[in-house]
């Protein structure tokens, strides 16, 4: 499958409406929202501190994911860590390796767009094995944290980048 990354703002007008077609499984929902939860987050500001990114898959958007770093940081992260979020892949493209694509070219991307960043980190349902399972396949790991939430609650990840 001929695949591309694209920050969000290059995309055309063409694909900026295919975005909104990245559809997810209904449970998947319940556990990460939906692509317009995605795009609402990209409103943030400053916009130095938030970038988003679309998977093209022959030019068509079927991936995205957005990126936050300093002001923009969950309470969990700190210091020099970008945070993932809204890592998401078309359901009907699910299972071809694209998820594993987009987590492939994340350590160059972060390290380019923001070259002080020395740690990726993320939020993941317990549930979400699947997520888990790749995430885990391309080293990252469970932050070892104290205070880890009850059972049910949002795991942390974070994955070193030197
Ligand atoms: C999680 C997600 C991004 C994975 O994308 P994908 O393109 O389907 O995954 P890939 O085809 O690249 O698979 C890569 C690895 O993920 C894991 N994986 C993917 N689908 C899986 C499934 N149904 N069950 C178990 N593991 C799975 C496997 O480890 C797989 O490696 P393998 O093919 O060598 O077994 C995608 O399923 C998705 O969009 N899910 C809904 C949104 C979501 O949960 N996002 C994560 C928020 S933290």
């Amino acid at each position: 499958m001929n695949s591309s990354l694209m920050k969000y703002e290059a995309l055309s007008a063409l694909q900026l409406q295919q975005v909104l077609q990245i559809d997810l499984r209904p449970e998947q929902k319940t556990m990460v929202g939906d692509i317009h939860g995605g795009l609402h987050a990209l409103s943030a500001r400053p916009v130095a501190d938030i970038q988003g990114y679309v998977l093209l898959v022959e030019e068509v958007p079927r991936g995205f994911f957005l990126l936050k770093r300093r002001s923009l940081l969950p309470l969990w992260a700190r210091g020099r860590t970008a945070t993932l979020h809204a890592l998401m892949i078309d359901r009907r493209y699910q299972g071809f390796g694209l998820g594993r694509t987009c987590l492939q070219k994340l350590p160059e991307r972060v390290s380019n767009l923001w070259p002080e960043i020395e740690h990726l980190m993320l939020a993941v349902h317990p549930d979400n094995h699947s997520a888990i399972a790749l995430y885990q396949a391309l080293g990252w790991t469970f932050r070892e944290d104290p205070a880890t939430p009850a059972e049910g609650f949002e795991r942390q990840m974070i994955l070193k980048l030197r």
